[in-house]
């Protein structure tokens, strides 16, 4: 049978080795976690673009600028009372390059789809949810390197004739 003495003196090698497996791991885990930390780029945080749509088929700009290459969040809301099925709104930004009204027709047909037609995504820079009364969507994106105009509008039917404006990349 065991004396107390040695079970005692057990217990204290016991816990001297725990804490130098303690002390152990966290000098490996400071050194692991300084690192990586030293040589990572600073997140980027984007900028905010603020625009909204109301029941008189009207965005709130018609024209906004961005640095080519930027990190951007747009923040569109639907300010409107007006039920979605009658005045819904989105915000669909296109590459320069693309014909907005062509666009707004193909979007016609995409009705599954809120009007933002699948086939077509590859003119689309970015495009948020289609959005009912006091509905809001953010969308992030890296703004086109290349400078130039390109033009956004809402595809929900017969709003882009209204509802439109351009991104301007400086
Ligand atoms: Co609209």
């Amino acid at each position: 049978a065991r004396t107390p003495l040695r079970s005692g003196a057990m217990k204290i090698s016991f816990v001297t080795a725990l804490v130098f497996l303690a002390l152990g791991l966290t000098g490996c885990g400071k050194n692991e976690s300084a690192a990586p930390a030293a040589s990572a780029p600073a997140p980027v945080e984007p900028r905010v673009v603020e625009i909204t749509g109301n029941d008189q088929m009207r965005f709130s700009v018609d024209r906004f600028e961005v640095k080519a290459g930027e990190t951007l969040k747009l923040v569109f809301t639907n300010v409107g009372m007006l039920p979605k099925q009658a005045m819904g709104h989105n915000l669909v930004i296109l590459r320069k390059d693309a014909n907005p009204q062509a666009y707004a027709a193909a979007a016609l047909r995409a009705v599954a789809t809120d009007y933002v037609p699948a086939d077509l995504s590859a003119q689309v820079i970015a495009a948020t949810k289609l959005l009912g009364p006091k509905e809001k969507d953010e969308v992030t994106f890296t703004a086109p390197s290349e400078a130039g105009d390109y033009p956004f509008l809402c595809t929900f039917p017969g709003h882009a004739a209204l509802m439109k404006g351009v991104m301007v990349v400086k």
